[in-house]
């Protein structure tokens, strides 16, 4: 059975500290499953416990310095395995163009 609060995967950089984190707690506090980046795993993987034992959110982690080309790549292709990695916009665009699409409406009428 579909879960109506599953709205898909957020992939948050800089996750365990500051903005990152705050992002990361928002995100998961509305739904969604975690992806954590930064550099230091210990604390990545503190705050991804944290975040599941508190919003029962799938939270997974890549340790990666995102200025080091190797290491970001091991993020995007992490992306590309990830089914639904949407930006909440997106999501907002999808449930658009399904609820058009039910009513019988053209896809691109539901655009705007
Ligand atoms: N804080 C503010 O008030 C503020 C205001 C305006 C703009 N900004 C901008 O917003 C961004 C975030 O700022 P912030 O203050 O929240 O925190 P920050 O200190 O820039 O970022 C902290 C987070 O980023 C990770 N991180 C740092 N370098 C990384 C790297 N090379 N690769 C991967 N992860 C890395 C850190 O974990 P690790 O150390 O484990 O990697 C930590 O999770 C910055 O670009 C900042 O200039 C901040």
């Amino acid at each position: 059975m579909t879960n109506l609060n599953d709205k898909g995967t957020a992939l948050v950089t800089g996750a365990s500290s500051g903005l990152g984190a705050i992002y990361a707690d928002r995100l998961a506090k509305a739904g969604y499953d975690l992806i954590l980046v930064a550099r230091n795993v210990g604390r990545l993987r503190e705050t991804a416990d944290r975040l599941a034992t508190e919003t029962n959110r799938t939270v997974d982690v890549i340790a990666a310095d995102l200025t080091k080309p190797a290491e970001l790549a091991k993020v995007e292709d992490r992306l590309r395995q990830t089914p639904r990695h949407l930006d909440a916009g997106q999501q907002r665009g999808l449930r658009r163009r399904r609820a058009a699409s039910r009513l019988g409406y053209r896809q691109d009428d539901a655009d705007d």
